[in-house]
């Protein structure tokens, strides 16, 4: 088998690294890729969003299946593309079409979705420019904090939460009236502040059956204590201590079976990845979020510790046979703490030279943001490396992560030096 994973960052590294392990696999390409890719597979520079580039790199390499990592090329449609192709038809695509990939792509969509099937979520109401006033007034009913997000995509920076009333009501003509986040926001989400603490959940599916993958928590601000801007993730932890087997059935039987139930309901044939996101409050689960794709970098963690062939489980996806298969999970925990360019999530510097990662070896490094340039490895976005590892608790694999951050170098790093303060 040949296989395709699109993407080029931490997670996609990840994958590949996981599907070479498969005995399954022939050949594996991925598209574009980064410095970590090219080591154990072969690295193809097109644009996951540039089906046309995809299709003809399919053809020519005899791909047999694509895993689609992030988000765009499937809120673009990149499996409907498929679909709709004579010659691209019968190559399976792990990842949903536009109608399920809309439970991302649309905040509005996915709290409609919820509200219909009865998923637990912050109560909400969506407004647009055309009735302002209303979105005044509902502000007016809820407590502060105001949580108020962009409709559409906004590289994860469309959420915003507010302490003051007028402040809220100012973002929000911003957002519907002035595009604050362009057209993603001329659709405005508010919801209902939840408390608690969140954790991810993640469910592969062949649109009847599920499994239920290791829970991850991530460490999204920039800062120690969990200060400062939002990122796309500064480390994970798998498990989540606190998500134990009380919580998790609860998630399962009022969150993971209404949802995949009310895919089927609409009409919705998902194929794919379900990242949940949850707030726990006293026991108690709310959907935060859904997204199409797994976490990054919660894939850094979830990932590794699952022991069987995530090929396998994927050719269930594709044949909706994922009730015949079986995974097992590793009982170790798995930490990641993300690398990042100095400046990150603001403007940073790129093209540093990378030194010392080869000689971890209690680690394992998955390369994000990095590409080869003059037969160095060098970086190539603001999140650079995860470097993640086992321990029997979550002090001993972090403590293995950091050591192995010692012998890494380039300009400017900068990484969290307490990912994980929260659960020890
Ligand atoms: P989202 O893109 O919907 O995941 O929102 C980004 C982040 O904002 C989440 O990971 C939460 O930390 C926070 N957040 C979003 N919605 C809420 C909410 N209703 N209550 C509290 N925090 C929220
Ligand atoms: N780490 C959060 C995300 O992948 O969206």
């Amino acid at each position: 088998m040949n296989v395709l994973i699109l993407g080029s960052g931490g997670r996609e590294h990840a994958f590949t690294l996981k599907l070479s392990e498969s005995n399954k696999i022939s050949n594996l390409f991925v598209a574009p890729g980064n410095a970590g890719t090219d080591k154990i597979a072969k690295n193809i520079n097109i644009n996951p969003t540039d089906f046309i580039a995809v299709k003809n790199l399919v053809l020519q390499n005899n791909i047999n299946m694509v895993v689609v990592g992030p988000e765009a090329p499937l809120v673009e449609g990149v499996h409907d593309f498929f679909l709709a192709d004579a010659e691209l038809k019968n190559i399976p695509v792990i990842g949903p079409k536009k109608d399920g990939a809309l439970l991302e792509g649309s905040k509005d969509f996915s709290k409609q979705f919820m509200q219909k099937h009865n998923v637990p979520t912050a109560k909400y109401q969506s407004f647009t420019k055309d009735n302002l006033t209303d979105g005044f007034t509902f502000l007016e009913t809820l407590e502060p904090p105001y949580v108020l997000k962009a409709d559409g995509l906004a590289a994860g920076k469309g959420v915003l939460i507010l302490n003051s009333l007028d402040e809220a009501k100012a973002e929000l003509e911003e957002m519907v009236s002035n595009q604050k986040f362009g057209e993603a926001s001329s659709t405005v989400v508010i919801e209902e502040f939840l408390k608690g603490i969140e954790l991810s959940v993640f469910v592969l599916t062949d649109g009847k059956n599920y499994k239920i993958l290791p829970s991850a928590k991530d460490y999204k601000r920039i800062g120690e204590g969990d200060t400062g801007l939002n990122t796309g993730g500064m480390g994970a932890i798998s498990p989540v201590p606190f998500a134990d087997e009380s919580f998790l059935n609860k998630v399962e039987e009022l969150v993971v079976k209404p949802t995949i139930a009310g895919l089927q309901k609409d009409g919705i044939d998902y194929r794919g990845f379900i990242f949940i996101g949850l707030m726990n409050d006293n026991g108690n689960p709310s959907v935060v979020e859904y997204n199409v794709r797994m976490g990054d970098p919660e894939t850094e963690v979830v990932l590794p510790r699952i022991e069987s062939d995530l090929f396998d489980l994927f050719e269930g996806v594709a044949n909706q046979t994922l009730d015949q298969k079986s995974f097992s999970v590793t009982d170790k925990t798995a930490t990641t703490v993300m690398l990042v360019s100095g400046g990150y999530p603001e403007a940073y510097q790129k093209e540093k030279e990378i030194t010392g990662f080869d000689n971890v070896n209690d680690s394992i490094v998955f390369h994000a943001g990095t590409k080869i340039k003059d037969n160095k490895v060098v970086t190539n976005g603001g999140r650079v490396m995860a470097i993640s590892s086992f321990g029997n608790t979550i002090e001993e694999a972090l403590q293995k992560s950091y050591k192995s951050i010692d012998k890494i170098n380039f300009d400017k790093m900068n990484y969290r030096k307490d990912i994980g303060f929260d659960l020890v």
